[in-house]
């Protein structure tokens, strides 16, 4: 390969026509918009998503301390090793510092203290922003309610993960994959997990209805794991491409990028809704199987359904995603805690 061939290779696909992409002083003043509380994927629109994006890719090389002398707390009521520890990275590379407030050392454990409470103080303590993780996908709803200060959904029972979404997308384009004509395989626990979830609506904002492109989603999983209905309603309103299947075979062929998700084991009691998975294990056969630039993603942590022998493929793209994730959780720090312009 030449060297312009390989320059040209690592390029990103455009996501906009050069002329509307947002300045550094657009993407860090308040344009396109002001950016305060991160609740749900489907609250960022192209422009939004395109900014992030942007100020990520500058972050990658410009140091920017903006956190200096500023405090990400983490209101952890689940376990969490790669979002905690990404979005103290994060923070720290900005400058700041960080306080892990787990529930089980909180006052919200024995001594009954609520949420709002627990938010307020931390608000009126001097938090810049907090980050909250809670199995009840209410909790970012009340936080956001009292808070004097930017709340992050850091993962809302099955519902939503946001960030993971964001930085999931972030990790898509930045392999090079152009969003509007993807097509993206979600594999396993579509009920249950919250990851793919966010992802989908944010897929969703790459729909163009004028010259009818869009990503390609396909949702495989078994039926009584499918994807919330209010979810494929939403996708279907947006004119996204879905196709439903339990076949994994049959579309491992058709993809750029394939999705893997473990099993929600600890969402609900009943083992056996998770019994049955093995038709969606990804294996080094099929993975051979799989197009010639595709890759494979994964939220992580993994059980069985990503074999460590997947590890050594060229299709791996799980390592990067967590860096990437990164560097797109600085930029969204960076976008919230930017002084906001005058004007
Ligand atoms: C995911 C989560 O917590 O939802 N992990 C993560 O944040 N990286 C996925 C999972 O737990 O399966």
């Amino acid at each position: 390969m030449t060297k312009n061939a390989r320059r040209k290779d690592r390029r990103h696909p455009p996501l906009l026509p050069e002329k509307n992409y947002p300045t550094t002083n657009d993407v860090l003043h308040g344009r396109p918009r002001a950016l305060k509380h991160v609740l749900q994927a489907q609250q960022f629109d192209r422009h939004d998503i395109i900014a992030l994006f942007t100020l990520a890719n500058r972050l990658e090389r410009e140091e920017y301390d903006i956190m200096r002398r500023k405090v990400l707390v983490w209101v952890g009521d689940e376990e969490s090793s790669r979002t905690y520890t990404s979005f103290s990275m994060a923070a720290l590379r900005l400058g700041g510092s960080v306080i892990p407030l787990w529930r089980s050392l909180s006052s919200m454990a024995k001594k009954g203290e609520s949420v709002e409470d627990t938010i307020s103080s931390l608000s009126a303590m001097g938090a810049a922003v907090i980050a909250l993780r809670d199995p009840d996908e209410h909790a970012i709803w009340r936080a956001a309610l009292v808070s004097q200060v930017p709340v992050i959904n850091a993962g809302s029972g099955s519902i939503q993960h946001p960030t993971q979404g964001l930085l999931d997308l972030y990790t898509i384009y930045r392999a090079g994959f152009e969003l509007r004509t993807l097509s993206i395989a979600m594999v396993g626990d579509l009920l249950y997990g919250r990851t793919t979830n966010s992802l989908a609506y944010l897929l969703s904002k790459f729909v163009d209805n004028v010259n009818g492109s869009g990503p390609t989603l396909y949702l495989v999983s078994p039926d009584h794991l499918r994807m919330k209905g209010d979810l494929r309603y939403y996708l279907h309103e947006k004119g996204v491409c879905v196709h439903e299947t339990n076949d994994l075979e049959s579309i491992i062929d058709k993809v750029d990028i394939v999705y893997q998700t473990r099993a929600q084991k600890e969402r609900t009691d009943d083992a056996s809704v998770h019994q049955g998975l093995s038709p969606y294990i990804l294996s080094n056969k099929l993975v051979s199987r799989m197009r010639h630039r595709a890759r494979i993603m994964h939220p992580l942590p993994r059980n069985e359904e990503l074999p460590r022998e997947i590890d050594g493929t060229p299709q791996q793209l799980y390592l990067e995603q967590m860096s990437y994730g990164v560097l797109l959780r600085m930029a969204l720090l960076a976008h919230i805690l930017a002084p906001k312009s005058a004007a």
